[in-house]
């Protein structure tokens, strides 16, 4: 695959790259994208229709069974050589910020040390009351979703619902980094949804130059913006090997 030699050297010199991931990163794990649409039993559902708070207040044991699913999708997914690339790029420069929108934990999985998880994780499952984590709860098969032991109240996962506020912490991170970068990775995400959607033009304001790697990018772009038309499980490691090919 060929890749522009600018941004070759751009990475090859970076004191600071910012990656932001968004569901295309794992497609090529088998995880469907949020535009891609929902399969079997959720065909007839839209994420918005189930990621609310709203939709949880109307059918809690709805939205719990969905991320259920999920969780279980996850589970026998494995990180593709998009993460693994990613995770790889911690060897070769000095400081990277990841930034994902994805809940699927799979960057971790490949070995990136501390994502920035702006959206949360379903890994994790909160009180939807008190709003601290729950690690343990009496599984019960006709009382869904499981209550908090702690006050009684649903659990839910430890996801960012659509109308709901990011973790500042996260936020924050997230914000500096697009502003310290030398370069900006947006990958797999669609840019629809803010505030993760202002992040590279961030980026590209504070002076970095920004890649923007998809499958439906249209734009024609000149340096220090590029964009490329690929799989982020195949361009990815093309880039890096570009960049250290020893
Ligand atoms: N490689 C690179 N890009 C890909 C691949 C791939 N193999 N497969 C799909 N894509 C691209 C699609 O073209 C699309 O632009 O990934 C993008 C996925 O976009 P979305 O499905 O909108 O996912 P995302 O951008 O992560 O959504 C952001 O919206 O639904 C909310 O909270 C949810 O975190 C999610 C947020």
């Amino acid at each position: 695959m060929e890749i522009d030699t600018g941004l070759v050297e751009v990475l090859q010199h970076a004191r600071h790259v910012a990656v932001l991931t968004g569901a295309g990163v794992s497609a090529e794990s088998g995880i469907p994208t949020f535009r891609d649409a929902q399969t079997g039993m959720w065909a007839r559902f839209s994420p918005e229709d189930l990621a609310s708070p709203e939709a949880f207040r109307r059918n809690p044991q709805l939205v719990w069974e969905w991320y259920a699913w999920r969780r279980e999708l996850v589970a026998h997914a494995v990180p593709n050589p998009g993460h693994l690339a990613l995770a790889e790029l911690e060897r070769h420069v000095p400081r990277i910020t990841l930034i994902t929108q994805n809940v699927d934990g799979l960057h971790q999985r490949a070995g990136s040390s501390a994502p920035i998880e702006l959206h949360g994780n379903i890994g994790r499952v909160t009180c939807s009351v008190e709003g601290t984590v729950v690690d343990r709860w009496a599984a019960s098969a006709d009382d869904l979703p499981p209550r908090c032991p702690r006050c009684g109240a649903y659990l839910r996962p430890d996801v960012v619902w659509f109308g709901e506020l990011l973790p500042a912490a996260a936020l924050a991170a997230a914000w500096e980094a697009a502003q310290s970068c030398d370069l900006f990775l947006s990958v797999g995400t669609s840019g629809l949804v803010e505030p993760a959607a202002s992040l590279p033009r961030l980026a590209l304001q504070a002076g970095a130059t920004v890649a923007v790697i998809n499958l439906d990018v249209t734009t024609a772009a000149r340096p220090p913006l590029y964009t490329i038309n690929a799989p982020s499980g195949v361009l990815l490691p093309a880039l890096l090997r570009a960049a250290w090919p020893g």
